[in-house]
């Protein structure tokens, strides 16, 4: 049988990394963009990489960038995938308020550019399309717990660039007959999340202060609560989507959510390290065997910031079969073991 054939926007990152490792044990030709850039960017695929001799790659990489059209419709072109996921975004939501522009031309145009290269390629009839789409859409939520009928409400440059996202690749399904998908996925963390996100953050530092390593750490909003599931489950969500009858879009959650301070809980409890904490707002801080250790700092407090994110996964539970494997104190556990063992080959 015919092996299908991928192509990954954004292979590089946490998502990419945990899909291609899925999608080449379900036997697929993996393609992926990488971005050009002057240190290394593939330290989560590198043991994917085949050599370019090798004859019939499983694994190829091509240098490509979003926001750039001409490489975006050559790589379509070349490859005709079957399927195609863009995963590709400035996906910190802190950092969009620093360069939103840039968000936008990444996050909103990005996948417009892709559309508009199967279109132009004539690949509609056989290319599906899977838009990483965000719960940060629901952001000043409308409803508890948000589902695929929520009304968005974003509340950062990147949320508003993640809707016209959405509702762009809901415009080639409906206008050209496209088999255009979006996930709307809640957080979804794990070994490889990318270390200034607030949970490998938290898990980096907490390893590090245990074992003498680092003396403090510094948070913003530590009363926002997340929906956290593994990314292992989530990328497998996104394989299915694509693999229905119908294009469609689901939200992925796990449906259990919890504060930052929760989270540094279970991060603690995992490390058997007692916090302590005292004060408020600004100046609350958490103390380990009498020392201030977790403090607060005013720059990491977004000019507005999503507060409570709950999804409710039904439709994806009903439609997909899906259901996440990881809970919160299994992706705890994984995430602190890996970086407990990467301390102790330092
Ligand atoms: P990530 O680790 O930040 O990875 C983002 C990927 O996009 C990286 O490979 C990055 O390349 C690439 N990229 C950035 N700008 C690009 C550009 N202009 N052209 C081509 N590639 C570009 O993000 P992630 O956590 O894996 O998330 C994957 C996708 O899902 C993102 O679109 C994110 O917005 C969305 N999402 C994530 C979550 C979550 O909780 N993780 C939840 C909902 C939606 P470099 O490695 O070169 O930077
Ligand atoms: N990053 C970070 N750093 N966040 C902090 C910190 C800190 O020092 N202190 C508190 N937080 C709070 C943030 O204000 C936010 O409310 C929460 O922790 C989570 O922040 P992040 O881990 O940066 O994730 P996010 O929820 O903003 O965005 C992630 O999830 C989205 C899905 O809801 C990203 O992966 C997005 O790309 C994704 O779309």
């Amino acid at each position: 049988m015919k092996k299908k054939t991928a192509l990954i926007f954004g292979i590089t990152g946490q998502d990419g990394a945990y899909l291609a490792d899925f999608l080449i044990k379900k036997n697929y030709i993996v393609h992926g963009i990488k971005r050009r850039s002057s240190s290394f960017n593939t330290g989560r695929i590198d043991h994917l990489y085949q050599d370019p001799h090798e004859k019939k790659r499983s694994f190829i990489l091509h240098y490509g960038d979003v926001t750039d059209s001409i490489s975006v419709s050559q790589v379509i072109e070349k490859v005709k995938p079957d399927e195609i996921y863009n995963l590709a975004a400035q996906s910190h939501v802190a950092v969009s308020f620093e360069v939103p522009e840039y968000t936008a031309n990444a996050d909103a145009l990005g996948p417009l550019r892709i559309l508009e290269a199967i279109k132009f390629h004539k690949l509609q009839d056989k290319t599906k399309f899977y838009q990483a789409g965000t719960s940060e859409m629901f952001g000043k939520v409308q409803q508890t717990p948000q589902t695929e009928k929520t009304p968005f409400y974003p509340q950062s440059p990147y949320g508003v660039a993640k809707i016209y996202a959405h509702w762009i690749t809901k415009n080639y399904r409906e206008a050209y007959n496209f088999f255009a998908c979006n996930g709307i996925l809640f957080n979804h963390e794990s070994p490889l999340r990318g270390e200034t996100f607030v949970t490998k953050k938290i898990v980096t530092a907490l390893c590090k202060i245990k074992f003498g390593l680092q003396k403090e750490l510094y948070l913003g909003n530590l009363y926002a609560k997340r929906d956290w599931g593994h990314a292992k489950d989530y990328v497998e969500a996104m394989w299915k989507i694509l693999q229905q009858k119908y294009p469609d879009d689901f939200v992925i959650a796990t449906g259990q959510t919890y504060s930052i301070k929760q989270f540094i809980g279970f991060v603690a409890d995992e490390l058997k390290m007692k916090i302590k904490w005292k004060g408020k707002n600004i100046n609350e801080r958490g103390f380990y065997k009498n020392r201030p250790i977790i403090k607060c700092d005013k720059n990491y407090i977004r000019p507005l910031d999503v507060q409570n994110l709950l999804g409710n996964a039904a439709k994806a539970r009903r439609q997909l079969k899906w259901k996440p494997r990881y809970n919160i104190k299994k992706l705890v556990n994984e995430m602190v073991n890996f970086e407990i063992k990467k301390l102790s080959y330092k």
